[in-house]
């Protein structure tokens, strides 16, 4: 069964996409699955996040056409390998624009071949829409929105899924929206459910069921270089990335 490729999106930074990317794979391969992890932010939060940093190779060398296999390092959990990223990356930004065909290079790294040996791909999108989040958009099978429980929550989110539509038209027309993620839920505020009641009333079944809460283990677990269910899998944080990964499944 070839892999199925999730990016994680969203233009907006700290809405909770290194997180989710991190902890349902995390997730995924504690289930017994084969995941990878393809870091392309040159932020490389998901590469440090995992304890990893990208020694050598990187993000960089795969939209450059050196083959996966040759750029995957382990992740500290079992059955969960990682591409990191690095800052050099930044500079693919302009490269890739310029180049024709720019868009489809991460799509041909990430042919069926490739990504044999897994069963689920997670693409760390970069907190813009530019060239290396329509790289993910174009090798994906579907997005994942993660979306920060605000007040600004919606704004930007119907440009976003418009612009998720544009690259389907364009580039690659097998691209879904897997669902959009609420993120950092503070349960006890009214805020909270409010902007909850609201993402449903417009979403509908495109929002997941389960929910993310602000958490401190999982803004905590990064600095260990763990995933949250490795740090503590019975905090709130890691049992509710459990139940989105279940959710995952079953939705695909
Ligand atoms: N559910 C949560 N509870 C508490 N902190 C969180 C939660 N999700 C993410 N964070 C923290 O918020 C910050 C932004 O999250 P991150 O996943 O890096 O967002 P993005 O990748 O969209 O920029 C990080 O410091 C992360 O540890
Ligand atoms: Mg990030």
């Amino acid at each position: 069964m070839p892999a199925r490729i999730y990016a994680i999106a969203n233009q907006k930074g700290g809405v909770g996409k290194t997180t989710t990317a991190v902890n349902l794979a995390a997730c995924l391969a504690e289930a017994g699955e084969r995941c990878l992890i393809v870091d392309l932010d040159p932020q490389a939060n998901a590469t440090s996040g995992l304890g990893l940093r990208a020694n050598g190779h990187s993000t960089l060398d795969l939209l450059d056409g050196t083959p996966l296999r040759e750029l995957v390092d382990a992740a500290p959990i079992a059955n969960l390998d990682v591409v990191p990223a690095k800052a050099e990356l930044a500079a693919a930004t302009v490269h890739l624009s310029a180049l024709e065909g720019g868009e489809r290079y991460l799509a041909d790294a990430l042919r069926d071949d490739a990504t044999e040996p897994y069963r689920f791909v997670f693409l760390d999108c970069p907190p813009s829409f530019g060239p290396l989040t329509v790289n993910a958009l174009a090798a994906a099978d579907s997005v994942i929105v993660p979306v920060q429980a605000e007040y600004y929550a919606l704004e930007g989110l119907s440009q976003l899924l418009g612009s998720i539509d544009l690259v389907k038209r364009r580039l690659n027309p097998r691209l879904g929206v897997a669902g959009i993620l609420l993120t950092m839920v503070d349960g006890r505020t009214r805020l909270a459910e409010d902007v909850e009641r609201e993402l449903r009333s417009h979403f509908g079944d495109l929002v997941f069921t389960q929910t993310v809460p602000r958490s401190v283990r999982l803004a905590e677990a990064p600095s260990h270089g763990l995933p949250a269910i490795a740090y503590d899998r019975r905090s709130a944080g890691a049992e509710a990335y459990w139940k989105v990964a279940m959710e995952l499944v079953e939705r695909s």
